[in-house]
């Protein structure tokens, strides 16, 4: 496993730790426990999260991508990075009946704590996956909806991951992803760090590339949206986005 690899599945092992013993109405989530170097913020419902008991504190994600996808009864839905399981148990949810959801992780802590949340909640159609983003263990062409949150920008090969998301989408399939981008240039130290990439910062990318990246792969229609934006001063800026596409 590369460094930059292990800082991330390191530093999420220890979260998971922390999660793991988190009151279950606790709204903590990645701004107490991940520092403040994390764009945090999912705006969840709270139908829906009382739905699958489980609290917004378990959120590391910068966005809700379950709200972006308009996931349908019988689609097959696939989250990148699903952490302890809230963006995939939520999506299990609303492709049901019939449908299925997946979450994949490498992070062994975080699989463990997914599928204990998935059994609490009683839901019987999401499966926790241990694996690689840029590597995803499905056939081509059997998933309908690729989601991810603030995932993506910790890959050291981001191409890697969203050729590999195409990959996986039948045609037609969608592509609904919150992530950080950089905004403004962030200063060359900051960009070696281990911590600040670890926690969503110095992976990141400009937009354009992020776009460029996608059409790359074979998406179409890439469209991408700054919701929050966080300056942090002589180091450079980043923001929280939504990110969607569409494979032909
Ligand atoms: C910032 S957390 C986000 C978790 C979840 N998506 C959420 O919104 O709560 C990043 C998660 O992605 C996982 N992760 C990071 N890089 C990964 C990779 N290359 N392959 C698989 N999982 C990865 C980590 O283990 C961690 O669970």
């Amino acid at each position: 496993m590369s460094e930059i690899k292990e800082a991330v599945r390191s530093r999420y092992a220890n979260i998971a730790r922390q999660l793991e013993v988190l009151p279950a109405d606790s709204t903590a989530g990645c701004c107490q426990l991940d520092g403040p170097d994390c764009g945090c913020g999912g705006s969840y419902a709270r139908e829906d999260l009382q739905g699958i008991g489980l609290s917004e504190g378990v959120s590391l994600g910068c966005g809700n991508p379950t709200m972006l996808a308009e996931l349908k009864p019988g689609e097959v839905v696939l989250d990148l990075g699903s952490g302890a399981g809230l963006d995939v148990l939520l999506s299990a949810r609303r492709v049901s009946p019939g449908g299925q959801a997946y979450g994949l992780d490498m992070t062994d802590e975080m699989l463990a704590l997914a599928n204990h949340n998935r059994d609490k909640a009683g839901v019987s159609n999401a499966t926790f996956m241990k694996g690689s983003i840029d590597d995803i263990p499905l056939p081509d062409a059997s998933v309908d909806v690729v989601i991810s949150n603030c995932v993506i920008n910790l890959a050291e090969d981001k191409a890697a991951v969203i050729r590999e998301a195409h990959r996986v989408l039948r045609p037609g399939g969608r592509l609904a992803v919150a992530d950080m981008v950089e905004l403004e240039p962030l200063d060359a130290a900051t960009k070696k760090r281990l911590d600040t990439w670890a926690g969503c910062i110095s992976g990141t990318i400009p937009i354009d590339e992020y776009r460029a990246i996608l059409l790359a792969a074979g998406f179409e229609e890439p469209e991408v949206e700054v919701h929050a934006t966080q300056v942090v001063p002589g180091v450079g800026a980043v923001g929280s986005a939504y990110i969607r596409a569409r494979k032909a």
